[in-house]
């Protein structure tokens, strides 16, 4: 995937990794960078950096799980920048807590963490397939390979994540459709900055990355072309380990999660 001259969307761009991205991909000589989040104000800002810096940007007010907004907004911004080349799937929420959280958070981390890549994907894979190539980069986590401890919402909608990410690789690769999966461990955006959550203590206590560092390893990724995009490498043991004996694995995390403060 070549970043430079590409038309790019990223969802979730207001802050944090998105941001990180959005700038990066600027820098690297993209096309035209549209930022999307809920946050309108947030992503106009963005986009306003951008733009000053000479690229085509503009920042949209977004929910990515409401499917005529993101028809329309997917429309509007091809009309004005031309076919989207790549499509950050990056916006993403998170929850402190197990199964015993209400319905309405469990819908809205499957909202935002998968169901946002479905409503995207049923509408750009077509196009890409007529046009005979497009990117999808889905911000998972190494929650979505692993778990997260004290977040069964957040590990679970992020595991379908990478779930999907595969599904339509697999499926769709052949036609010209590359797909990226970003999975990070801790990475020092609002998304982290509570203090005394189960879920985040863990986080910060596995090793802290700044956005810029995410946004490194995506440009490489993506030039490399390589599905799985790992900015913290030792995921990548962390999950054959995993794999090679699933029983081990689990026992491991007990003990962990024993040792965890509030745990
Ligand atoms: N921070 C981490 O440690 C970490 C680790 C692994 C994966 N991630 C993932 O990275 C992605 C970006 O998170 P971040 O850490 O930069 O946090 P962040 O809170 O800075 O960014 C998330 C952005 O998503 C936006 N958003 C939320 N719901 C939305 C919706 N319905 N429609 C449009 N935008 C919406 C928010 O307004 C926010 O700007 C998320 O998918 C997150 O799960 C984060």
């Amino acid at each position: 995937m070549q970043i430079r001259d590409a038309v790019i969307v990223v969802t979730g761009g207001a802050s944090g990794i998105g941001r990180a991205m959005a700038r990066r991909f600027a820098a690297d000589g993209a096309g035209s960078v549209i930022v999307a989040d809920l946050n309108a104000e947030g992503a106009t800002t963005v986009a306003d950096e951008l733009a000053a810096a000479g690229v085509g940007s503009r920042g949209v007010g977004l929910d990515v799980t409401d499917p005529d907004a993101v028809a329309a907004f997917i429309d509007a911004s091809e009309a004005e920048f031309g076919p989207i080349d790549l499509w950050c799937g990056n916006a993403g929420i998170g929850a402190n807590g197990g199964v015993e959280l209400a319905d309405e958070i469990w819908d809205a981390n499957w909202n935002v963490n998968v169901m946002a890549h479905v409503i995207a994907s049923r509408i750009l894979v077509p196009h890409w397939i007529e046009r005979g190539g497009g990117h999808l980069l889905l911000t998972a986590s190494a929650a979505g390979l692993l778990t997260n401890l004290g977040t069964a919402p957040y590990a679970v909608t992020k595991h379908a994540c990478v779930g999907l990410a595969e599904w339509i690789a697999i499926t769709y690769g052949e036609k010209g459709v590359g797909v990226s999966c970003l999975c990070p461990q801790g990475v020092r955006t609002p998304m982290t900055e509570a203090d005394g959550e189960l879920a985040i203590e863990v986080v910060k206590a596995m090793g802290m990355i700044e956005p810029e560092d995410v946004a490194d390893a995506v440009a490489t990724g993506l030039a490399n072309d390589d599905f799985l995009i790992l900015p913290h490498p030792e995921v990548s043991t962390y999950e054959q380990r995993r794999a090679g004996d699933r029983g081990r694995w689990i026992t491991g995390m007990q003990k962990l999660r024993a040792t965890l403060p509030g745990a």
